[in-house]
């Protein structure tokens, strides 16, 4: 079992919502997890430009490391999102990564994964920035377990009293792949959203036939 954490801070190893996710990689590790960091810092990912180019073949126009990494959440059997809450949201870098999951939204590469979020913030708009990172999760069709957000008032040290909490989650987390988490109202956005990406699936299964068929073979499509 892997799960893979993906740090949106800027500050890499200095950076205290990277430490806190580390906190929750460790607990996951302790329930028997194979962990994986990766700061989106160290990679390059364009943002998107809305060029609809990924519509009709799933591959971007843009030659980087986002499809290396989208490989890598699709090798994961869970996924934890990190960031730290900058003009009370996520970070740029983690905002420019989202956008270019549309791709994997749209066709539910994801799907039936487990995840979580954890943020750090000076003051305010930690919990806010957990759910955001949640709700992505369910975007992309994965269940998200839980999060955890810590207020550091400048002390990058007060992560470290964070550090019970974030390895329970990892431990929740890992529990969840192993024995399922059953979450109705997650499952009912999860199936709506579906519902509504159903059609575009369908209108472009003469071009995404893979996609198309998957979506069949799921039993996503009558
Ligand atoms: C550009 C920027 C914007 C920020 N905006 C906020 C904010 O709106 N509210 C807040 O309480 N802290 C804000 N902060 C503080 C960070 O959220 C805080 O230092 C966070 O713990 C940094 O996490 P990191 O070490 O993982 O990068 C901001 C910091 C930066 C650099």
């Amino acid at each position: 079992m892997k799960i893979l954490a993906i740090n949106g801070s800027p500050r890499a190893v200095r950076s205290t919502s990277r430490r806190l996710a580390q906190f929750v990689l460790e607990g996951a590790a302790e329930a028997g997890a194979e962990t994986e960091m990766i700061d989106l810092c160290d990679l390059r990912i364009t943002p998107c430009t809305a060029c609809e180019g990924c519509s009709f073949n799933g591959i971007c126009v843009f030659e980087d490391d986002v499809p290396l990494l989208v490989e890598r959440m699709n090798g994961a059997d869970g996924i934890v999102f990190a960031s730290p809450v900058y003009i009370d949201n996520i970070s740029g870098q983690m905002k420019i990564f989202f956008d270019r999951l549309a791709d994997a939204i749209h066709y539910q590469l994801l799907a039936g994964k487990y995840g979580c979020s954890v943020a750090t913030t000076h003051t305010s708009g930690g919990n806010e920035v957990v759910a955001y990172q949640n709700h992505v999760l369910n975007y992309l069709g994965v269940i998200a377990v839980g999060g955890l957000s810590v207020a550091t008032s400048g002390d990058a040290g007060a992560v470290d009293g964070a550090d019970a909490s974030a390895r329970a989650l990892g431990k929740k987390l890992t529990e969840a792949i192993r024995k399922g988490f059953a979450d109705p109202d997650q499952e009912a956005e999860i199936a709506g959203n579906r519902d509504f990406f159903r059609d575009f699936v369908i209108e472009n299964r003469d071009f995404r036939t893979d996609e198309y068929e998957r979506w069949v073979k799921l039993g996503w499509i009558d």
